[in-house]
């Protein structure tokens, strides 16, 4: 077994399912000791005892990241366990698929924020001072390609995840002074529950024929970012190009996210290679 994280303090939100519990139990693998939440209480739970099967000590505490009141008796028992926190990995969030114009949008742009955007600072202002004194650790961010490239009737995810690159980009530069590392990640469609209630003709036309990545590629990418200080990493890479595209002109963003749609040009990026995203995710139980 790999051990790049002996003995490591590693604290994931959004532990009790999807990518959070693929990036707990990856950390695990390599030797981690980890603190887990979620509001789901028995889900946590379950995913705790995946985690102490990995051989790490592990503490689970059911936590609202949009509580300060929770978010502060959450790293309190992290320190009091432990007595340190080297890894945060900051991936508590929900999305809604949705119009602009939708009468539900404005809702959803707020209760996103709440619990993605307000969520991570909550956390983030809780556990930095404990890193800034350590004068040591590192913080990952869960965003998206959509935090760089908008994708139509994902408004409210979109202007989020920019809003969680943009918190990123900043704290990257004021923690740089106390040798904390910050990454963002910015993962595809990937195959959980976060859009499981959406119906697929209500997904933009290159999602619908999309192959989702799996929760384990992104929490390799995870374990990678940390392990080789990344600020930034995108995936799968392919992204990188409709991204650049964006960076010279939204004209050719848009000219590549249309592009998508067709599916021959979508599979030579290697972003529809197989199962879509319902497909995946109705050929597997909620988790
Ligand atoms: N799936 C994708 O296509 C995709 C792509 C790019 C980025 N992401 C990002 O990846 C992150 C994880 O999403 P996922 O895809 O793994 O979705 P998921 O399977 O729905 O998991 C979301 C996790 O966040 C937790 N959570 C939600 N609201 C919370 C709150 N207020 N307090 C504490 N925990 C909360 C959920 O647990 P409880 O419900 O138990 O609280 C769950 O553990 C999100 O930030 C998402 O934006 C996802």
């Amino acid at each position: 077994m790999k051990a790049s994280f002996a003995n490591k303090v590693v604290l994931v939100t959004g532990a009790s399912r999807g990518i959070g519990r693929a990036v707990a139990l990856a950390f695990a693998r390599e030797g981690a000791q980890l603190v887990l939440a979620a509001r789901s209480v028995e889900v946590l739970a379950q995913v705790e005892k995946e985690v102490r099967d990995l051989g790490s000590e592990v503490l689970s505490v059911p936590t609202d990241v949009t509580s300060h009141g929770a978010v502060t008796a959450l790293v309190d028992a992290a320190m009091n366990r432990f007595g340190r926190i080297d890894v945060l990995v900051n991936n508590a969030g929900i999305g809604k698929v949705g119009g602009i114009e939708s009468a539900a949008f404005e809702d959803d742009v707020h209760q996103t924020l709440r619990a993605s955007l307000f969520g991570m600072i909550n956390v983030t202002q809780r556990v930095l001072p404990i890193l800034r004194q350590q004068r040591s650790g590192t913080i990952v961010n869960m965003s998206s390609v959509m935090g760089r490239k908008a994708f139509s009737r994902f408004g409210s995810y979109a202007i989020v995840m920019h809003a969680v690159s943009a918190f990123s980009d900043s704290l990257r530069q004021e923690a740089a002074d106390s040798d904390i590392q910050v990454s963002v990640i910015h993962p595809a469609l990937t195959a959980t529950d976060l859009l499981r209630e959406a119906e697929e003709a209500e997904m933009p036309p290159p999602f619908r024929h999309m192959t989702p990545l799996s929760s384990e590629d992104v929490a390799r990418a995870v374990t990678k970012a940390v392990r080789c200080g990344k600020r930034r990493v995108v995936l799968p890479r392919t992204a990188n190009m409709l991204l650049l595209g964006e960076a010279l002109s939204p004209r050719i963003g848009d000219f590549i996210a249309t592009a998508l749609t067709q599916r021959p040009i979508a599979g030579l990026l290697g972003m529809s290679r197989g199962k879509t995203y319902h497909e995946t995710i109705l050929s597997n139980p909620s988790r």
